[in-house]
């Protein structure tokens, strides 16, 4: 039982519009909406005035805890979680990640167990590392008794992760049988393999070499051959970090043929371009170092008018951050820098900074993009994303008179690198409830490990029109 709190004073924003009003917690829910609400005894109470009450972030895509290139990403299960809720996020959905072989019911087990620390809820995606008849027979009950309904496929990461076309086919369909969301990684990973060994043949051993063997157009094509084959096997898709304008038109183009493909795309994508690749600094170039990777100016505004067109319609981090000693293995050979970047702390102030105060976004859409559209997709509605009675107590409220600068000193990741360093926001998160336990309080981060809860996922969501 968690103490009820009022808040009060506040303008709760939902997707749909807004209302001045206040709003009770009760036992982990939102239990009244309204005028002058009364705090019952033992209460507590914070004044939202001034403020926007929004609901609690909704980060579909973080890789906390996961082994990749040789390490093992900075951020685990509590320490994540804890600066998500710093940043206002409340629920989090993260990638299992069998090894090769591995049986996937397997993995999931030892993610439940990493995952058991979280400080906020969160579910599961299931990374299709591998293809074969064991994956295929497992996913049934992945999906239908362990609420995994989602799997992620590669186009890229060649003798990695990376699937040929014949058996991401054979994973579609599969997911068209359960009912489950398949999502892809979009980058042709041969054109990738070929130009990472020409360029490191030419003596293009640095970070620069990064960027320079992942074109944009690697992504408009495998984003294009994913849609592809979800068109022509009629299921829907989605289609993670989009960072190029090819793909942002690829996606747009099939939803007007009335493909149901989704775009989901990452603050950075929106805000920071190829040339952070150019410092002098290691540490500061291999810091930026993610796949895709930023792209040349040019795109970040193609993918503002895709978001405001509606196109691409969720946001996500792809929280995956490493230290810069970490990212030090690729001294010498860019291939080696382990790919990723953090932001799980930072979406929700970022998005609002540069979408409503920059004049992008209203804040009914800052809420679609953080949390109602993802809640939908992943068939958490109305259950999240949603500030009405009924729903889980998960709430962001956000003071748009307070100025935040973004440093790694300060944020609570994992990590002592940040992309957005120096990143002066107008616009900040100042409180968080989550499940109806106040997290972050105006600087004050109260996250305790294993507060967080599973949330399995149901099949033939709305992607299928459910
Ligand atoms: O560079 C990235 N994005 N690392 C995480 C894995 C992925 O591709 O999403
Ligand atoms: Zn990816
Ligand atoms: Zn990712």
């Amino acid at each position: 039982m968690t103490t009820d709190i009022l808040i009060r004073g506040g303008t709760l924003v939902g997707e749909n519009g807004r209302q001045r009003a206040d709003l009770l917690c009760h036992d982990g829910l939102i239990a009244a909406v309204g005028a002058d609400l009364a705090a019952p005894a033992g209460a507590s109470v914070i004044d939202a005035g001034g403020c926007f009450v929004l609901p609690g972030g909704i980060d579909p895509h973080t890789h906390l805890q996961l082994p990749m290139m040789g390490t093992v990403v900075a951020d685990d299960f509590f320490t994540g979680t804890a600066a998500a809720a710093a940043g206002g996020t409340t629920t989090i959905l993260d990638f299992v990640g069998p090894d090769k072989g591995q049986s996937p019911l397997d993995a999931l087990a030892a993610w439940r167990q990493k995952a058991a620390k979280a400080g906020i809820d969160y579910g599961f995606h299931m990374t299709v590392s591998w293809w074969g008849e064991r994956f295929a027979a497992e996913m049934p009950s992945l999906v239908r008794d362990h609420g995994v309904a989602s799997f992620k496929f590669f186009l890229a990461y060649k003798g990695g992760l990376m699937l040929p076309d014949e058996d991401i086919l054979a994973g579609f369909l599969r997911c068209r049988d359960l009912g489950a969301l398949p999502q892809v990684h979009a980058e042709n990973g041969e054109l990738i393999a070929h130009l990472q060994h020409k360029l490191l043949a030419e003596g293009i051993r640095g970070p620069k070499g990064h960027p320079l063997s992942r074109p944009s157009q690697c992504e408009g094509e495998a984003t294009l051959r994913a849609i592809t084959m979800a068109e022509i096997l009629e299921m829907p898709l989605y289609v993670v970090h989009v960072s190029t304008a090819e793909a942002a038109e690829a996606i747009a183009r099939a939803q007007a043929r009335g493909v149901k493909v989704i775009g989901e795309t990452l603050p950075g994508f929106l805000a920071i371009d190829a040339s952070v690749y150019d410092d002098p600094d290691f540490d500061i170039a291999a810091g930026h170092v993610m796949s895709p990777p930023y792209r040349p100016a040019g795109h970040p505004e193609a993918l503002w008018k895709a978001v405001e067109a509606g196109a691409l319609s969720i946001t996500g981090t792809d929280h995956c951050c490493f230290t810069r000693a970490q990212k030090r293995l690729g001294a010498g050979d860019f291939t080696k820098i382990p790919n990723g970047c953090g932001g799980i702390e930072d979406r929700m102030n970022i998005l609002w900074a540069l979408g409503v105060e920059g004049g992008h976004l209203s804040a009914e859409r800052f809420v679609a993009l953080t949390s109602a559209n993802a809640a939908k997709i992943f068939n958490l509605w109305p259950r999240k994303g949603n500030l009405v009675v009924g729903a889980d107590a998960d709430i962001a409220i956000l003071d748009p008179a307070k100025s935040k600068t973004i440093t790694a000193a300060a944020q609570h990741q994992n990590t002592d690198f940040s992309v957005w360093e120096g990143r002066r926001l107008k616009g900040s998160v100042v409180h968080t409830v989550a499940g109806g336990r106040h997290l972050w309080a105006d600087g004050d981060l109260r996250a305790e490990a294993g507060g967080g809860r599973y949330l399995p996922r149901k099949p033939f969501g709305p992607a299928y029109g459910g």
